[in-house]
């Protein structure tokens, strides 16, 4: 059966690509399992958990030899010559910036894939390492603010005075900024965010904080075509510059996650903002590995300005969390194998014709394959081309006479019933005409937030029939009982359905232990 190796990182790395949980996981994909001996130590995962889940423990050379190695960080060049010809390693191999890594691994033989290169496309959302990584260092960056903040976050009024909350600004609410924005939100303190995609304001709003929009003319707004800001403008950047000037004088922690891909992060919050924070303040500036987002922030470090504000800019957040990292690493990884292992039968396939495996694969056969071809992705709405608003397709309707012809064909059918039909049927006939046609006006119109609260009503509403169809039920005529049956049945299942689903949708929101 082919092997999967579970290897130790590098020092500094406190990840492992693999809990004991998904080990039995990718054991049921048709693998067998070896960890290296203490790969799991530094994420508090013994090596008896491991064995418990049914991996074998192995010293370092075997992990390496397997079929298929799992890593978090990118190999160093020893780690490169344990691998086996011909063998897959996935892991964060940085493809855009590590060419000299790609060439290494291509000479070597190996099949490589890169889980950072994970395309942000709805299908492959259970595989994106990157939002698993960035919502856990969003949270961490709270955390890591209230450690070195010596205030509560919530407000409080005790005997011994009147607390104020915290005042949390977040840059950027993208999968980090919002994590931030939750966590300091349910912390009690106050939360602003803004984001040049105007777009993320419902967001922000659902999880607690206020969006702060920076006003420029509707010609300059960004629009997000794949789920990335584009460069903001130069009107863009002035607006937020002034923003973020009043916004440091006022809020006691910033948290900044602002970034473009492919370019270096913008620089957002300046020296002369830094200078107008009271002391005592703190500034995660989460972009620091990429250039920073805050002037005077040094990426891994704590530095401490002279006013008295505290800057971190850690770049090992996630890491920082490293069992629950690992877990959502690890369930990421499981999530691209089982694509990659249609069988569950231990077979591994790589299928160019996927988006997802294409994007992912950056060598193969020996040679380097990446970048791959683009990727079409609509995290977001398209912005219309400026011919086509100017010039709006025609929606297709109902052409008038059309119209009017089935409005006369309609009544014709009525009065034919009404004169045709027994007493008390033409009362009830135009009863059900008048509740189809008012209902599918009423429920059209709803809005799609609202189809919860709908759903109750229409159950109340299955209740009536119930009761209609039970006092029919007894009426000695075959045809009446069963309709009378037929109706209390197809009531029952909404009403019992509509309990089903209105229960589920309440377990997602109840706290406590997940089952
Ligand atoms: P993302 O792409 O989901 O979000 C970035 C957000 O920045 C987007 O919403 C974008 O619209 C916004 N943005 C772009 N330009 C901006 C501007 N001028 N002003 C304000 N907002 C702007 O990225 P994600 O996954 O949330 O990551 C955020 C940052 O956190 C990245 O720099 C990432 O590398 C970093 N990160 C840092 C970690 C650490 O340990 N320090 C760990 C994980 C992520």
């Amino acid at each position: 059966m082919p092997r999967i190796g579970i290897v130790t990182e590098r020092p500094g790395e406190t990840r492992v690509a693999s809990s004991p949980q998904t080990v039995g996981k990718l054991r049921g994909l048709g693998y067998d399992v070896v960890v290296e001996a203490g790969a799991g130590a530094q994420s508090s995962f013994p090596d008896d958990a491991y064995v418990a889940a049914g991996a074998e423990i192995v010293d370092r050379v075997t992990a390496f030899g397997a079929d298929i190695v799992l890593k978090v960080a990118a190999p160093t060049s020893d780690e490169i010559a344990l691998l086996r010809s011909g063998a897959v390693l996935i892991g964060l191999l940085s493809p855009a910036l590590s060419p000299d890594l790609l060439a290494a691994l291509a000479e070597r033989g190996v099949t490589a894939l890169a889980m950072d290169a994970v395309p942000r496309i709805s299908r492959a959302q259970s595989m994106d390492v990157l939002s698993s990584m960035a919502n856990i260092a969003g949270y961490r960056a709270v955390v890591e603010a209230a450690n070195e903040f010596g205030r509560f976050f919530t407000g409080q009024v005790t005997a011994a005075g009147k607390v104020p909350p915290a005042k949390v600004l977040v840059a950027g609410a993208g999968v980090a900024g919002l994590a931030a924005i939750g966590a300091a939100s349910s912390l009690g303190a106050i939360v602003r965010a803004t984001d040049p995609r105007p777009e993320v304001a419902d967001q922000v709003a659902s999880i607690g904080g206020t969006y702060l929009e920076v006003v420029v003319p509707d010609e300059q707004k960004e629009v997000s075509s794949d789920g990335y800001a584009k460069a903001t403008s130069a009107a863009y950047d002035a607006a937020a510059a002034k923003l973020y000037s009043d916004q440091a004088a006022d809020v006691d922690i910033i948290i900044t996650t602002a970034l473009i891909p492919g370019r270096a992060a913008p620089r957002l919050i300046t020296a002369a903002d830094v200078a107008e924070m009271k002391p005592g303040s703190v500034i995660v500036d989460m972009a620091a590995g990429q250039g920073g987002n805050v002037e005077g922030s040094v990426a891994g470090e704590r530095t401490v300005t002279d006013n008295g504000v505290i800057i971190l800019g850690y770049t090992d957040l996630a890491g920082r969390l490293p069992q629950q990292a690992s877990q959502l690493y690890g369930t990421n990884l499981v999530n691209l194998l089982a694509l990659l292992t249609p069988g569950k039968d231990g077979q591994f396939v790589l299928d160019h014709d996927d988006v997802v495996q294409r994007a992912v694969t950056v060598t193969q056969d020996g040679a380097v394959t990446w970048p791959p071809p683009p990727v079409q992705v609509s995290a977001a709405p398209t912005a219309a081309p400026v011919a086509a608003a100017a010039e709006p397709t025609p929606k297709k309707t109902m052409s008038r006479g059309a119209k009017s012809g089935l409005i006369i064909a309609g009544i014709a059918v009525l009065f034919l019933v009404c004169a045709i039909a027994p007493a008390p049927l033409p009362q009830h006939f135009l009863v059900l005409t008048l509740s189809v046609v008012i209902g599918f006006y009423v429920i059209g119109k709803v809005a799609h937030a609202l189809h919860t609260p709908l759903m109750s009503i229409t159950n109340a509403i299955s209740g009536i029939i119930i009761v209609g169809a039970m006092t029919q039920i007894i009426v000695p005529d075959p045809l009446v009982q069963v309709l009378a049956a037929i109706a209390v049945l197809l009531a029952s299942i909404n009403i019992f359905g509509g309990f089903a689903v209105t229960r589920r949708m309440l377990a997602m929101f109840q706290k406590g232990e997940q089952k």
